[in-house]
């Protein structure tokens, strides 16, 4: 058998196979249902073939995930017909573009298959309980298509960031993060789209025939996609520049290999111990990344220099804060305020004493502070060729003995916390190794066996060696 084929690990199939018991259930159920839609077999084969374009047609996003107009037409196809009928044709008909490839073995489509036939009769049954409430009609349909568009978006997000938590090994609560904290409103929006295409299939305008009206529908929708794709490609542009750059600088000075990706990790995790939420440990993840991005216009011979440098040299050195900001020029107005702090601030001292502006205690943004304490501690480690290597224990001391001067006391309080939690950044080495191993790089970037209809897909360009 191909590669593709061979099994995953026993949890995720116990999850896929669990979900796909779990979507024959619901069927069965739904099929004995009482059914008020009646229909047509022409209805039938205009619906599958929506849904088979629908899934065919997803657009990359940022992160892996992808978005189709599944969504729409699953919840159009659960208000027009019986609960039944819905998630049937939504689970045989649901072929992705990788349908058939060795990449896309059985338990990826099975998966994705069930997880959106359960949201999309689940999100039915839900419709048909509002519309059988007592009420005013049209009070009842907004209702049903928010109670019905919320639990599909229930269901097909917290079963795809349950695999993705089960195959990687990411936690919850950043597999939703990256991929889906951003979504609801998309799909809270898309839904009254779902019940108008229902409803102008129900209501013929044009030659007696409602899908006239659909098709049209999705004939904008489709062409909205080109928006996305737009999107998409100039975030790729702007990650794929900001790459090169750390790249750039990374090779000038093999001594500095992955500091970086190690400063990153340690302001991470000092982060999170001072309470940031996940988007700004993200960006402060990012800022760590390239906050000494102002090198690129400092002179080889100066950076290099193996000798103390002079006054002078310093001088120059000195500007590379503000030079970082130069250097990103063209592209500063997509930068956040407090990644270009962390380029312009992170050798402030707490005492008033760093440079370039000499800000004293906290008038040197948070994220600065924790920054220039990360890069410390990543350079005194690390050594340099007029300084040895300390020990992670001598760095540690050094750094406690300069809270209050150099540092923040309290950031030097959670470095510490950190730092006794033992994490791989702690020694220098084995976060090189860890991090530098073909092995493990190819690891993070395994896909994850799903692909649905607005989000999919675990690893992303913060899965690098930054962030833990
Ligand atoms: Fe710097």
């Amino acid at each position: 058998m191909r590669s593709g084929s061979s099994l995953p690990s026993t949890p995720v199939l116990a999850f896929v196979l669990g979900l796909f018991g779990a979507y024959v259930v619901l069927q069965a159920f739904l099929f004995q249902l009482p059914a008020h839609t009646p229909f047509h077999p022409l209805d039938v084969a205009f619906w599958a073939a929506l849904i088979w374009i629908a899934r065919r047609s997803a657009v990359r996003l940022p992160l892996n995930a992808s978005m189709s107009h599944l969504f729409v037409v699953s919840l159009a196809a659960a208000v027009a017909f019986p609960p039944w009928l819905a998630p049937l044709l939504v689970f045989v008909f649901s072929f992705n573009q990788d349908f058939g490839k060795p990449s896309y073995p059985w338990y990826k489509d099975l998966f994705n298959r069930s997880q959106f036939a359960l949201a999309t009769g689940l999100a039915a049954w839900v419709w048909g309980l509002v519309q059988a409430q007592p009420g005013n009609p049209y009070v009842l349909e907004g209702l049903g298509i928010l109670a019905a568009s919320l639990t599909y978006f229930w269901v097909n997000v917290s079963a795809v960031t349950y695999i993705i938590h089960l195959s990687s090994g990411l936690s919850l609560g950043k597999v939703w993060f990256e991929n889906y904290s951003w979504l609801w409103a998309s799909y809270l929006l898309q839904a009254p789209i779902g019940l108008l295409l229902a409803k102008a299939y129900q209501t013929p305008l044009i030659w007696g025939w409602g899908g006239f009206t659909v098709l049209f529908i999705m004939l904008l929708l489709y062409f909205s996609r080109y928006y996305w794709d737009e999107k998409v490609q100039l975030e790729k542009a702007f990650d794929n520049t900001i790459e090169v750059l750390i790249a750039t600088l990374d090779a000038k000075d093999p001594f500095t290999r992955m500091h970086s990706e190690r400063v990153a990790a340690i302001s991470r995790d000092i982060g999170k111990r001072m309470g940031l939420d996940e988007g700004d440990l993200k960006r402060l993840t990012y800022a760590a990344r390239i906050h000494d991005i102002g090198k690129l216009a400092v002179p080889d011979s100066i950076l290099l220099k193996p000798k103390k440098l002079s006054k002078e040299e310093f001088d120059l050195v000195k500007k590379h804060p503000a030079k970082g900001l130069e250097v990103l020029h063209p592209m500063l107005h997509l930068l956040a305020k407090n990644v270009k702090h962390v380029i312009l601030y992170h050798h402030e001292r707490w005492d008033g004493a760093g440079y370039p502006m000499g800000l004293k205690g906290e008038k040197i943004p948070l994220w600065a502070r924790i920054v220039s304490l990360a890069d410390a501690y990543e350079a005194m480690t690390a050594g340099r060729s007029y300084a040895p290597a300390k020990t992670p224990q001598a760095a540690l001391d050094e750094i406690m003995a300069h809270a209050g001067t150099q540092f923040d006391p309290q950031v030097v309080e959670a470095f510490k916390k950190v730092w006794l939690e033992d994490p791989i950044w702690k020694d220098r080495e084995e976060f090189l190794r860890r991090y530098t191993s073909p092995v493990l790089l190819s690891v993070s970037s395994s896909p994850s066996p799903s692909e649905p209809a607005s989000a999919t897909s675990a690893t992303s360009s913060s899965d690098r060696p930054g962030p833990s």
